[in-house]
């Protein structure tokens, strides 16, 4: 596995893959990996026959205040963890090789970024869909790999890649959950004991959702108050609960075809995401 810093260095070796005709998939993280990570990597491993996971907490997606100086870095186990799995190269750019003092251009996304996280986080997704685009352009993949664990990034990528024209097929993957249910991230360990405990409360309230919708329930609003009556009893603060069509998140009344259940919570200070795609059950 070899560990690229420069920019030059990884369209180098991209370019290299290319000549020789191996297709190159990318998994671009933050960083602090856990099991939702590597899964993503088991995706392009299976797809690409090179793999690239990207390493870098990019400071223009947290906004002033939030957990930019404290989100965790922990290099020699990320090192590990990717060497386990199977990837061929890590891009580990520090920030002065990723961002020119001067720069003056970026990405920005319209419609889908409005809602959900947009809406609490302002300039976040202006952040990710930059820094998406300039690791396509650094890393060169065919594939790019992200995770149905943050539905709005998703859908906001696949849109960066329809209209922005990259050559480059997007792959999804599951959300990867701890035994109990508490969706995997890196934001888990700010939690103390009792916080992690009122953290299962978000899943289990939304699959309490979920079994009214699967038991004949296909009001939003009658969907939404099941989750919230679960979530609340634990006083969990709710950022948003919501329900949207999956590939243009609007908002909607009744559940229709594919629809996301999706909700932010503050667990403490700690907020934390997750969705259950409610599937329609018609055949
Ligand atoms: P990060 O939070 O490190 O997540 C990297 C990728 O892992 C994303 O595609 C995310 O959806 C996926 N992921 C995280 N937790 C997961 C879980 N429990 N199950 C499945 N997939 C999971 O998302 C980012 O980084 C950044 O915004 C980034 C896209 C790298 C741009 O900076």
């Amino acid at each position: 596995m070899i560990v690229i810093e420069s920019v030059a260095g990884m369209q180098a070796q991209s370019r290299n893959w290319q000549q020789s005709g191996e297709s190159i998939a990318l998994v671009a993280t933050m960083g602090n990996l856990h099991q939702g990570h590597i899964s993503l990597v088991d995706i392009a491993k299976n797809k690409a026959d090179r793999v690239v996971v990207s390493i870098f907490v990019n400071p223009t997606q947290f906004a002033e205040g939030e957990d930019l100086d404290t989100y965790p870095k922990t290099w020699d186990a990320d090192k590990t963890a990717c060497e386990l799995a199977g990837v061929d190269c890590i891009f580990f750019p520090g920030e002065s090789e990723m961002y020119y003092k001067n720069k003056s251009i970026g990405v920005s996304e319209e419609s889908l970024s409005q809602s959900l996280c947009g809406a609490s986080r302002p300039g976040h997704f202006s952040g990710v869909v930059t820094v998406v685009a300039k690791l396509f352009n650094i890393c060169l993949p065919d594939y790019a790999v992200f995770g149905r664990k943050d539905f709005q990034q998703l859908s906001i990528i696949k849109r960066l890649v329809r209209d922005l024209n990259f050559p480059i097929e997007i792959l999804e993957g599951d959300i990867i959950r701890e035994a109990d249910g508490l969706a995997m991230s890196s934001r888990n360990q700010y939690l103390s004991a009792d916080e992690r405990l009122a953290a299962l409360l978000i899943n289990q309230s939304l699959h309490a959702a979920e079994l009214l919708y699967e038991s004949g329930e296909k009001q939003c609003s009658a969907l939404i108050r099941r989750f919230l009556e679960t979530a609340e009893q634990v006083g969990l603060r709710i950022d948003y609960a919501e329900i949207r069509s999956v590939e243009h998140l609007e908002l909607l009344e009744m559940v229709f075809e594919q629809s996301v259940f999706a909700v932010a919570v503050y667990v403490g200070d700690t907020r934390l995401i997750d969705n259950v795609v409610l599937k329609s059950t018609e055949i």
